[in-house]
């Protein structure tokens, strides 16, 4: 009897285990929007590794679907500045305000053409 309900949890916890490590799977290289403007990079192991899981962004936010976003008319600075997109957290209290560090998000199109080359982007100041 005990056993058989430890056996059953252990299968549940199983489950769940193998659930997560299907859902875990994101892109290893990060996405690098080209509009309005070239070079902007998004590193899902930045924000992964920073322990975002994938439901914060994955609601509303951004679709599963590299650069659909910028198929929007207002993917822009001012609707960041307003909350949506990235200027959900990139606020200044969840994450750095999306009016700073310009060139951490902003790595243009050399720093695109280094990441395209296969070295490491220059690492940007914090
Ligand atoms: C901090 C925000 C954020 C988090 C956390 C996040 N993602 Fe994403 N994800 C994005 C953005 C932004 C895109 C690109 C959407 C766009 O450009 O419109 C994306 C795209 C994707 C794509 C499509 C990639 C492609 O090449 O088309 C997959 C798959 C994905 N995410 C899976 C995950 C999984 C799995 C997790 C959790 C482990 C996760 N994401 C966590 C923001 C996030
Ligand atoms: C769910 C919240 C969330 C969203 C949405 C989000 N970020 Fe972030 N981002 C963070 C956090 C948290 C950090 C790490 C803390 C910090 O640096 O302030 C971070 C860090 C970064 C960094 C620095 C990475 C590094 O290597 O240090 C860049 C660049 C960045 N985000 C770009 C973006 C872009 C572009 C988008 C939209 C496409 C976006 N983020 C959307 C939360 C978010
Ligand atoms: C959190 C990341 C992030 C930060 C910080 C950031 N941007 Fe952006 N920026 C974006 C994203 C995402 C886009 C839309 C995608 C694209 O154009 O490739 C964008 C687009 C733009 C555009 C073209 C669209 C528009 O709004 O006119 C300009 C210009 C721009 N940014 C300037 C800036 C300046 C100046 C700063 C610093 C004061 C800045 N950005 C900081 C993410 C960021």
């Amino acid at each position: 009897m005990t056993l058989r309900i430890f056996s059953l949890t252990a299968l549940v916890a199983l489950a769940m285990t193998v659930g997560i490590a299907l859902a875990a799977s994101y892109p290893e290289a990060p996405i690098v929007y080209d509009k309005p403007v070239r070079g902007v990079i998004f590193s899902h192991k930045a924000h992964v590794d920073k322990g975002l899981s994938c439901e914060m962004c994955h609601n509303r936010l951004f679709e599963m679907q590299a650069k659909k976003a910028q198929e929007n008319k207002d993917f822009v600075m001012e609707a960041l500045y307003q909350g949506k997109y990235c200027g959900a957290c990139h606020n200044g209290s969840l994450a750095f305000a999306s009016n700073t560090r310009c060139a951490t998000c902003h790595i243009g199109v050399k720093g695109e053409e280094r990441l395209k080359s296969g070295s490491t982007p220059a690492k940007k100041g914090h």
